[in-house]
């Protein structure tokens, strides 16, 4: 037996190089679809005899039964069945000739760079099973060409419809509705207008409708329940309005449910609090209000919540923590008014939690509940308790946070000492409140710690040396922190004192390096050994009454891209090397009592006056001249910018006047003898 199927195999293998060659319609479809491209794709039209090897082409034999009973050329050439040229940087536009690929079945383009409207008749290869034409450049309107009525009248075995990411506009055509096998249609990310047409509610297997980031609007009918094997329905950021329709009940197997960034409004229909299968429900940002009841008896595989930015109120009800398996939850940005639920504690999973800008009150309790939350990893409570007394309990333990923002509370107090026991934070935020006394010393200990903002608040004293001693700060290494994607919501950071603007960090990874500790009482100076925080990219310390000279160590800061000191009580000149910063881009002195000439050159050429303004004894750059100012400066006095001896000592000697020439040749020779000063990789 064995025998006779090795001969069989044997044979089969004899037949195989007859079996390679390519119909030679379908090479000729593929040389009309390789000439309507800007360029040639590497190894395709060597032989056209043989475009079954081409890469991308898959092709078969029209049957196998056929290939050894008939041994004629023409049965015996291949069908192409596959196009996949996914990613191959394809210019260009899509030929019409590809409709000679009589028996393609995968057509796969995505992430190329192909322009121009939807060949009218691709929907005419009545084998094609999945078409994936997303992220490339086309453009124009949706059209099924001949087939007006119907996208499947032909192509009856679509599976697959994939036209995401293009610029494709004007309204989605009706003619879906025939497409009895279309498992995944996703047209998110185009510039789709209009309200949906009522026949993509009559496609009985579709699992996946992807419609998501469009201009689509109307609302959502209740024949959306036709749909009853969808998975994963997304039609966020659009513009749909009205109710969520009470259908829920017959999408039986739906698992994500995305509509945020739209403008729903009303409550949320019972049937959906009730949904059995669904693992995540994003509905941020609508006009959604009343109280949410979710029946997490029913809601048993619910993880990811984000009902942020919307009008619910009532209190965060205690039913919620009966939905166990909850990981991430964001009720930020609404009217609740409570305090949160003794049962959260039993919320063994929750990992991010965000009920932000809420009237929520009692401080102490929420805390006491969240640290038996063992997987807590990001607490943002900003805007709410107001004017509360941050507790002390010393008691507390949230071992696992990496980001606790609770600012903008008015809160008074002195800094926590049970926050010491976090010492996994990489993120904290603790400004806009009226806390006092002294930075505690021990944030030096916060290995992972790269963003600390204290602004705002009546911190005084001097700034703890341990601060120059946050590790992340220090070396850049911490990627691996920084790159674990530990919250699926936006935190805000208040950036303006007047307005109300904000800017928005969406990851982990997307905060600057930061310290931030302006707005309150310091004293002292600023200490040289700053200049180890390499990886720092902003240093806010403006607002206080910090005393001394700026210390040229500053300038071994490289990465620095923000630097204000305006608003102290600083004194001496501005010391050359900070020139060397040269990714510096915001940068003030104003309001001290700096005199002196102002370095000439990097970045310093770019920062406007109001840097400056506010020390009556600074001149130089264009603002002021300097020989009506002060007496021309010499080379010892330059020596005296600096306090740290270390530094002063590479002026000693060189010979250099002032203006922009002699300013850069400086700067060169500073900026690579400031290096050896702090290493890389010191401490
Ligand atoms: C090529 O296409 C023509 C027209 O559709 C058809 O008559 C012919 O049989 C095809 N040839 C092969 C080898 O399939
Ligand atoms: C044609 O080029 C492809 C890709 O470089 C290669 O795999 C194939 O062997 C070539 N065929 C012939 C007949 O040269
Ligand atoms: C040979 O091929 C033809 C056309 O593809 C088919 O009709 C026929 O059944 C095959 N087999 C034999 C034994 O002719
Ligand atoms: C198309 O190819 C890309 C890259 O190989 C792949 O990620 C994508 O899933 C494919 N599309 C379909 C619908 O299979
Ligand atoms: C559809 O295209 C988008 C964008 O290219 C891609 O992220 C997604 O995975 C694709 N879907 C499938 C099923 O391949
Ligand atoms: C599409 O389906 C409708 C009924 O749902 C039918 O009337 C129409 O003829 C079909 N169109 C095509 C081209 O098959
Ligand atoms: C949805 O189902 C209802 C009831 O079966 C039916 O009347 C309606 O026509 C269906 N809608 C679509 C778009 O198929
Ligand atoms: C909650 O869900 C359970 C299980 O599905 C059900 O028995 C109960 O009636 C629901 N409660 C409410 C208030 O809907
Ligand atoms: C919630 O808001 C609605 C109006 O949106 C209001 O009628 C209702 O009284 C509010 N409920 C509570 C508990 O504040
Ligand atoms: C807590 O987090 C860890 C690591 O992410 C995970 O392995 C574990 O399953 C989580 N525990 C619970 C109760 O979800
Ligand atoms: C803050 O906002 C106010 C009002 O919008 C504006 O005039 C001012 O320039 C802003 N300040 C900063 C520093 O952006
Ligand atoms: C350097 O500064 C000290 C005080 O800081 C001053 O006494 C001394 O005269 C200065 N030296 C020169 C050369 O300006």
């Amino acid at each position: 037996m064995v025998f006779i199927f090795l001969c069989f195999c044997l044979q089969a293998r004899l037949v195989h190089p007859l079996n390679t060659i390519c119909n030679p319609n379908d090479s000729k479809a593929l040389e009309g679809f390789q000439n309507g491209l800007d360029s040639r794709i590497d190894g395709w039209g060597n032989n056209s005899l043989y475009c079954c090897s081409w890469k991308g082409v898959t092709c078969e034999s029209s049957s196998a039964s056929d290939m050894v009973q008939n041994d004629s050329f023409q049965s015996s050439s291949m069908w192409v069945v596959g196009l996949e040229l996914a990613g191959n940087g394809l210019k260009g536009k899509l030929s019409d000739s590809l409709m000679g690929l009589t028996h393609l079945r995968t057509l796969n383009l995505s992430k190329n760079f192909l322009r121009g409207s939807l060949p009218s008749n691709l929907f005419d290869m009545q084998n094609l099973e999945v078409v994936d034409l997303s992220s490339n450049h086309f453009s124009g309107s949706i059209s099924f060409g001949s087939f007006d009525a119907a996208i499947c009248g032909v192509a009856g075995h679509l599976e697959v419809v994939n036209l995401s990411s293009n610029k494709y506009l004007g309204k989605i055509p009706f003619g879906f509705g025939n497409c009895s096998s279309l498992q995944y249609l996703s047209l998110g990310s185009n510039l789709l207008t209009g309200s949906l047409p009522e026949d993509l509610f009559g496609l009985p297997k579709l699992k996946t409708l992807d419609l998501h980031d469009n201009l689509l609007s109307g609302e959502l009918g209740s024949n959306l329940g036709n749909l009853s094997n969808l998975i994963n329905l997304d039609i966020s950021v659009n513009g749909f309005s009205g109710f969520l329709p009470d259908v829920f009940i017959n999408l039986q197997n739906l698992e994500q449910f995305s509509a945020n960034s739209n403008k729903f409004s009303g409550r949320l229909p019972a049937s959906l609090l009730n949904s059995r299968e669904l693992s995540f429900l994003n509905l941020n940002r609508n006009l959604l209000n009343g109280p949410i009841e979710f029946n997490c008896t029913a809601m048993v595989r619910l993880t990811f919540l984000d009902l942020g930015s919307n009008h619910f109120n009532g209190s965060i009800p205690d039913s919620l923590s009966s939905c166990q398996q909850l990981i991430s939850v964001n009720l930020a940005r609404n009217n609740f008014k409570s305090q949160i639920p003794e049962g959260f504690k039993n919320l063994r999973s929750l990992s991010s939690l965000s009920m932000s800008n809420n009237s929520l009150y009692n401080l102490s309790e929420t805390l006491k509940i969240l640290q038996h939350c063992p997987n807590l990893t990001s607490l943002v409570l900003t805007k709410n308790y107001h004017n509360e007394v941050i507790p002390a309990d010393s008691k507390f333990r949230f071992k696992n946070l990496k980001i606790l923002a609770i600012a903008n509370c008015g809160l008074t107090g002195l800094m926590p000492s049970w926050l010491s026991n976090s010492k996994k934070l990489n993120v904290l935020d603790l400004s806009w409140n009226h806390l006092e006394g002294r930075i505690p010393h021990w944030f030096g200990e916060f290995t992972y710690l790269f963003y600390l903002d204290l602004s705002n608040n009546s911190f005084a004293g001097e700034i703890p040396q341990s601060l120059t001693e946050l590790q992340s700060l220090i070396f850049s290494n911490t990627s691996s922190v920084q790159a674990e994607q530990t919250e699926n919501f936006p935190l805000f950071k208040r950036v303006n004192h007047t307005a109300n603007t904000n800017l928005q960090y969406n990851k982990l990874w997307s905060f600057p390096p930061s310290l931030d500790l302006s707005y309150n009482m310091l004293t002292g100076p600023i200490l040289p050994e700053f200049g180890k925080l390499q990886h720092l990219h902003v240093l806010n310390l403006k607002f206080n009454m910090l005393s001394g000279q700026i210390p040229g160590t500053l300038s071994s800061m490289t990465n620095l891209e923000t630097l204000d000191l305006s608003h102290n009580n600083l004194s001496g000149m501005i010391p050359t090397s900070l020139v060397c910063l040269s990714f510096l881009s915001t940068f003030s002195v104003a309001y001290n009592d700096l005199y002196g000439i102002i370095p000439n050159g990097g970045q310093f050429l770019t920062f406007p006056e109001s840097s400056f303004e506010g020390n009556t004894k600074l001149c130089g750059l264009q603002f002021v001249s300097c020989q009506s100012q002060v007496p021309q400066q010499t080379e010892a006095s330059v020596v005296n910018t600096t306090n740290d001896t270390e530094g002063s000592i590479e002026f000693v000697g060189l010979p250099f006047g002032i203006g922009v020439v002699s300013g850069v040749f400086v700067s060169v020779i500073i900026c690579f003898r400031w290096r050896f000063i702090f290493p890389k990789k010191s401490m």
